[in-house]
């Protein structure tokens, strides 16, 4: 069997002519396809503006500069890719680590102890963990009793939707992110996008985008002023060709991510082998995660993941805990009470999880993977 992992794109010949196409046109980037592709994110999300960025981490920074003052306590998971909470450290704010909730995602109720306890918390990052939507309604009556700043970091939700409201639309958050690394639902190579409702911070965005230039057209033709310390995080019109192409297969790659998370679900039910949610209606499942009690079994978690990677399954670990990064543990964090992620930690890992696993593959991860779990109990 050829190495399976636990993501990747699923490139057609739509694709790849998109990109030839913009390679042979008259611009390859700052041309016509940002912007297109930035109103059909925008319209796809249902929010009213869109920038589109070199990478999820570059939007995340520019969010936070936007969004962020020095020394702001921001809440945020110990559950998320590194970029999530390193991008408050990049606005000079301070993460405030939750423990999470049996999803995955963090504890909407523990967010609102800590905001009862320290009314100077400015903020909160809320990450829509393995495509799984933060709880709308809790973070509705965040914002609405305790005027805090959120953040969506719907990197791994594309797609998505708690009943009406849609992944990145921002109907209660002030901003969100997206990523198009080639693991995530849709694809530019690198990438990644800003939403947003308010104009002002979109403006901010762009700006922030390109070295925090500003042209007038009451300017002399030359002329271009530095208002304030932006960055080249520009996409190249080739990456936005290939994400109008994706953008229009997002609903079918999704749709067969469903189909192949009902199947583990399927599979895994009264077994040691727990989904870390069943199918809800709202996950795009960027991941299918499971956990098993190891305690129950006479082999590690080191060990499955290396007797499955000898049969050429690439499970992986979503994620070591943030705040217990040596990085981190420099700043003084580590030592937070968050018992549901320690434990989470210990029994938790991905399938292979991407709209072109064929039933075949499927079936051969969920049979290697009882092979290893039963021979060992
Ligand atoms: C939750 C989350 N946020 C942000 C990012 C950063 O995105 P990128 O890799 O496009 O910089 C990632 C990347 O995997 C992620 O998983």
């Amino acid at each position: 069997m050829a190495f399976i992992p636990y993501g990747k794109q699923q490139l057609e010949k739509d694709d790849i002519d998109a990109v030839v196409e913009t390679l042979q046109s008259d611009y390859l980037t700052t041309g016509p396809k940002v912007k297109e592709f930035e109103d059909a994110l925008a319209a796809y999300c249902g929010v009213k503006y869109c920038v589109a960025v070199a990478n999820g981490t570059a939007a995340l920074h520019l969010a936070s500069l936007v969004l962020l003052n020095k020394d702001d306590k921001v809440l945020t998971t110990p559950n998320s890719f590194l970029a999530t909470s390193n991008a408050i450290l990049y606005a000079g704010a301070k993460p405030i680590f939750v423990d999470i909730a049996e999803d995955g995602n963090i504890d909407l109720d523990l967010c609102e102890k800590a905001l009862q306890k320290d009314p100077t918390i400015k903020a909160l990052y809320a990450v829509a963990f393995s495509g799984n939507m933060v709880d709308q309604v809790k973070l509705k009556h965040l914002k609405e009793t305790y005027h805090i700043t959120i953040l969506e970091d719907c990197a791994h939700a594309m797609g998505a939707k708690d009943s009406d409201v849609k992944a990145a639309s921002c109907t209660n958050s002030d901003i969100s992110i997206l990523s198009f690394h080639p693991v995530k639902h849709m694809t530019t190579g690198e990438g990644g996008a800003i939403t947003t409702n308010s104009k002002e911070m979109y403006e901010q965005l762009l700006t922030l985008r390109g070295h925090g230039m500003v042209k007038t057209p009451e300017m002399k033709p030359w002329e271009y002023e530095m208002r304030e310390l932006g960055f080249n995080y520009r996409i190249t019109d080739m990456q936005c060709a290939l994400g109008l192409s994706q953008l229009k297969k997002l609903d079918t790659f999704i749709a067969r991510r469903i189909q192949i998370a009902k199947k583990y679900d399927e599979a895994f039910k009264n077994t040691l082998v727990k989904p870390l949610y069943p199918y809800n209606g709202k996950s795009s499942y960027h991941l299918y995660v499971v956990q098993v009690d190891f305690s129950k079994l006479k082999l590690s978690k080191v060990d499955l993941f290396n007797k499955l990677r000898d049969k050429s399954i690439g499970i992986q670990l979503h994620y070591i805990p943030i705040n217990k990064q040596p990085y981190y543990k420099a700043l003084g964090y580590g030592d937070e009470s968050t018992p549901v992620m320690d434990n989470y930690y210990e029994e938790s890992f991905s399938l292979p999880m991407y709209s072109s696993l064929s039933p075949e593959e499927q079936n051969y991860v969920i049979q290697q993977l009882f092979k290893f779990i039963k021979g060992y109990m």
